[in-house]
């Protein structure tokens, strides 16, 4: 079978190094992917990746592409391809492609619709209403004395909420977003929630519109700096699994949210075929969604399909066919850690082409796979090539060894302005402790 994965980070070549150990599989492409993705192997005809220079959002040349090489499976990565109809599209052409339709994808390319769809369907989430008028959504702000998640409608890269703790700096955040369209359009329709306090836990489960199939629980750590400060990032690493949430409360939680979630999706006619990853906050109200992503996360995939033990190929052609029921995930026991090496003035704006040193000495270490993300070939060497670089991954049998070993891989890396948390899964060690 010839499959495309489309997209170039580093959730794209943990899934492009996942898909190539199936057997199945006997050419893949990777559009655009990165200098990671190139390097993988098809584990079946020991046939090398091919990277296609396309971005993942060129729906056209995409498309034409895709006529030419005619690939039998396509997986979308992203979510901005997602929210322009990219599967909808391909479908009409003929292609099986997983991931959400259009209509689908709006749980994540619209917060205003994800959060009114989870007040229709009793889906436990956070106090909250959406705005289109600054004084309206200022009032709502001192309701709620300014304890505020004031957030974007639409797509934006991850910068589109602002988190606040007095009615001032909540108004400050209606004003950029309403008043002076800091966000352009993905801005002019904005959500507030009450400001939540807990723990975060990311939750990830397949869907093929009928059935689900839950993930165990990771974390992300999405400040830049180590304590969880400084400001939001698309993720800077992320563990698996969370010890926040026992087996028996995951699945409960799980189909808390689920479970009316998929009843909406049915009575609604969105038929989710793909991957649905509620952001949870558990509060000690109990759990609540801050947020639906629609497609796997970054970090996330990272630590989940070093775990996971199915062919991820069967899972997502599944999805696709409306056959997951016939398949129960399997997980390593193992735990896995993933460390972000990311580019100087990341969240901002960083610098290109500086040349990566120790990619080969970490890739020996036991139990190491360095996922690339924003890297890229010049000249022969591998160079940066954006804001997150690398996602340094590691696998043990205990969380503690896991991290150790991702730490041990980062510290043989090193490029010009690399910058890294260094508490990834600190938290989770420390509670742990009170019961080793
Ligand atoms: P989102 O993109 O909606 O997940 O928001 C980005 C980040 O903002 C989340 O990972 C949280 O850390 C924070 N956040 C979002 N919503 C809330 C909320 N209601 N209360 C507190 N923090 C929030
Ligand atoms: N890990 C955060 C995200 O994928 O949105």
């Amino acid at each position: 079978m010839k499959v495309l994965v489309i997209g170039s980070g580093g959730r794209e070549h943990a899934l492009t190094w996942k898909l190539a150990q199936s057997p199945r599989i006997t050419r893949m492409w990777v559009a655009p992917g990165n200098a990671g993705t190139r390097e993988e192997r098809l584990s079946g005809s020991g046939d090398p990746v091919e990277n296609v220079s396309l971005a993942a959002d060129d729906l056209p040349g995409l498309l034409d592409w895709s006529r030419i090489h005619q690939p039998d499976f396509i997986v979308v990565g992203p979510d901005n391809p997602l929210a322009l109809g990219i599967v909808d599209r391909f479908r009409e052409a003929g292609f099986r492609i997983w991931g959400p339709n259009q209509k689908a994808a709006r749980f994540e390319s619209s917060k205003a619709f994800s959060q009114e769809f989870m007040q229709r369907h009793g889906i436990p989430t956070a106090r909250a209403a959406s705005f289109t008028d600054p004084a309206q959504a200022r009032r709502f702000c001192d309701e709620l004395q300014g304890q505020c998640a004031v957030k974007a409608d639409g797509l934006a890269l991850g910068k589109g909420v602002v988190v606040t703790s007095d009615p001032a700096s909540a108004h400050r955040a209606v004003d950029e977003m309403l008043v002076r369209g800091a966000f352009g359009n993905a801005g002019s329709h904005i959500v507030i929630q009450e400001r939540l306090h807990g723990r975060e836990v990311s939750l990830h489960a397949l869907t093929d519109g009928s059935c689900y199939r839950l993930f165990p629980t990771s974390q992300d750590h999405k400040r830049i700096q180590d304590g969880d400060q400084g400001p939001n990032t698309g993720g800077m690493g992320t563990y698996s699994p969370a010890p926040f949430l026992s087996d028996e409360e995951l699945s409960r939680v799980g189909a808390a949210i689920l479970d009316p979630w998929l009843r909406g999706c049915r009575a609604e006619g969105i038929d989710f075929r793909g991957l649905i990853y509620p952001g949870v906050m558990l509060t000690v109200d109990g759990p609540r969604v801050i947020e639906f992503n629609a497609r796997f996360g970054d970090p996330e995939t990272q630590v989940y399909l070093t775990r996971l033990e199915n062919d991820l190929l069967d899972l997502l052609e599944a999805c696709v066919e409306g056959t997951l029921g016939q398949h129960a995930l399997r997980w390593s026991p193992n735990a896995s850690v993933c460390v972000v090496a990311a580019s100087a003035g990341y969240p901002g704006t960083s610098p290109k082409g500086k040349p990566i040193e120790g990619l080969a000495g970490a890739a020996r270490l036991p139990g190491v796979k360095v996922f690339h993300a924003g890297t890229a070939l010049q000249d022969g060497r591998v160079v940066t090539n954006g804001g997150r670089v690398l996602g340094v991954t590691a696998t043990a049998g205990t969380l503690a060894e896991a991290r150790d070993r991702a730490y041990e891989a980062v510290a043989t890396i090193a490029f010009d302005g690399m910058q890294y948390r260094r508490d990834i899964a600190a938290q989770a060690l420390q509670h742990h402790a009170p019961t080793a």
